[in-house]
């Protein structure tokens, strides 16, 4: 997070020498690589086109970055890349790749003018990219090596592995990294009390019964929980004992895990994360083939606490309306063919003063905008983070660059709409209704935000979840 910090500071000089007096080596209007192009490379796309990160070129050199000139001109006026980017209108993230339209104009530029290299002497030192691990990792574990088929689906998984601490530990950042990234779909790290007779180090999924398109075949029973035989590791057998183990899908993660982001740096907010002794390390990791079978070992690194803080940071997943959020079949249901399906609100009210610091978005192939809204008790109502096109490939967080304080009786309302016609070129089926699930083509409305809180506060007490009733939670007059 320093180092894009550091790089986005050079890059707000450098622009202001480039288009302000224009006078940077360059005549102001020969557009070059290292003048211009590279800088912008450096702060906003590097982080991905690398060797052995998720994006499948590289970005670090003119020679690797030269054919790719006019599919970068497309992609950026696009805003197809970088991915991810918000309505820039609501609120200032730490960690958000977009670009400026004057970025995005000196691409172009760029690209028209024939990808000129200009002159070394022009360039900026290279960015410094720590090989692999981005925050520098005290202590790492190690999941075991996951076989990823080359096609079909492999379902989400959840893995228990011990706490590598024994005693109450706080840190600071909890990153998680993929061994082969590209097959990597997201991955998240929770702490739940120690399960006795829990089995470690063990791949555990729900067996759900889908047919030849690899659609869930609805009216099913309760999936059963599964795992590798234990004397022959190519079968499957029940694994009834993890029903215990909470899967994780709907809650807050404390480290996750998506393609090109930073981990989350809490002492970026002065906070630490408390992981309790006694507690169990619950992972849920998602893998999507890629069309060549590979092996996955993907670690975990943890950077621990200088000192104690003074308050934390905790994560919370927020729930839609109805009968167990996007579980419920009946409320939770995108029909056929619609293309702007608005799912249940995702509604809070705060029960004392907290401070806001993430918000995160998280759908799948049919999500196509999400929104998050703030209503003080005065009745103003404030839009905070507005993401209007939506690429399920891209399951961002956003931590705001000052944290947002939220009175007493401020409502947060996250609102979604997912598209399910032929408009969507992800929609696999718009000829059938879509439900919650666990796969890429089923769907999730799970977004989660991260709250600063005192120490001692009990993170579950500072906010009532979907109160009273729907219509009239967001109204001006109604104090709920
Ligand atoms: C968060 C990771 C990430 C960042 C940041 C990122 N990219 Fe990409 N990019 C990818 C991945 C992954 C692919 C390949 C898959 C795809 O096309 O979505 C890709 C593909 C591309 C392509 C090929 C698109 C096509 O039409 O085939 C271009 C061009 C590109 N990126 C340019 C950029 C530029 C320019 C930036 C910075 C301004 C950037 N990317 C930032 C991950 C990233």
């Amino acid at each position: 997070m320093r180092s894009i910090g550091i790089a986005l500071c050079c890059l707000l000089l450098f622009s202001a020498a480039a288009f302000g007096q224009g006078d940077r080596g360059t005549t102001g209007t020969t557009v070059t690589f290292y003048g211009d192009v590279l800088p912008i490379l450096q702060a906003r796309c590097q982080s991905c086109h690398r060797p052995g990160e998720v994006a499948p070129m590289s970005f670090l050199s003119y020679q690797t970055t030269r054919p790719w000139a006019k599919a970068m001109k497309a992609a950026v006026i696009e805003r197809k890349m970088p991915p991810g980017g918000l309505d820039p209108q609501y609120g200032h993230f730490v960690d958000n790749f977009s670009l400026t339209q004057s970025e995005i104009d000196t691409i172009a530029k760029w690209a028209d003018g024939g990808a000129i290299e200009g002159d070394t002497k022009d360039a900026p030192p290279p960015a410094q990219w720590v090989e692999g691990w981005r925050s520098n990792p005290d202590v790492v574990i190690e999941v075991p090596p996951f076989d990823v088929p080359a096609r079909g689906w492999v379902e989400n998984t959840i893995m228990v592995l011990p706490n590598p601490f024994k005693k109450d530990t706080w840190v600071t950042s909890i990153e998680i990294r993929p061994g082969v990234p590209a097959v990597m779909h997201h991955a998240g790290v929770r702490f739940a009390p120690h399960m006795d007779g829990v089995k470690y180090g063990q791949f555990f999924w729900s067996d759900i019964k889908r047919d030849e398109a690899g659609v869930h075949i609805p009216g099913q029973p309760r999936p059963q929980r599964v795992t590798f035989c234990s004397d022959d590791s190519s079968k499957v057998c029940p694994a009834p004992e993890t029903d215990l183990i909470p899967d994780g899908a709907a809650a807050g993660f404390e480290g996750f895990y998506r393609p090109g982001a930073a981990p989350l740096d809490y002492a970026y907010y002065k906070t630490a994360y408390l992981i309790p002794a006694n507690t169990d390390v619950v992972l849920s990791l998602h893998w999507t083939p890629i069309g060549k079978a590979v092996t996955d070992v993907t670690k975990i690194g943890f950077v621990v606490a200088k000192q104690e803080p003074q308050r934390q940071l905790s994560m919370r997943a927020l729930k839609p309306r109805g009968n167990d959020g996007w579980n419920d079949r009946q409320r939770w249901r995108i029909p056929a063919g619609d293309s702007n399906w608005e799912a249940p609100p995702k509604d809070v009210i705060f029960n004392m003063d907290a401070e806001l610091a993430v918000m995160s978005i998280h759908m799948h192939e049919h999500g196509k905008d999400m929104k998050y809204m703030l209503m003080y008790p005065d009745g103003k109502v404030e839009t905070i983070l507005n993401q209007p096109h939506y690429d399920f490939n891209w399951q961002m967080t956003y931590n705001l660059e000052r944290t947002l304080k939220i009175p007493k009786g401020t409502k947060l309302r996250v609102m979604s709409h997912f598209d399910n016609s032929l408009n969507n070129k992800f929609a696999r089926d718009p000829n059938r209704d879509v439900y919650g699930g666990e796969q890429s083509w089923e769907e999730m409305d799970a977004p989660w935000i991260g709250l600063i809180l005192d120490i001692g506060v009990d993170p579950k007490n500072v906010y009532s979840e979907n109160p009273g009733d729907e219509a009239s939670f967001w109204s001006r007059t109604q104090s709920n």
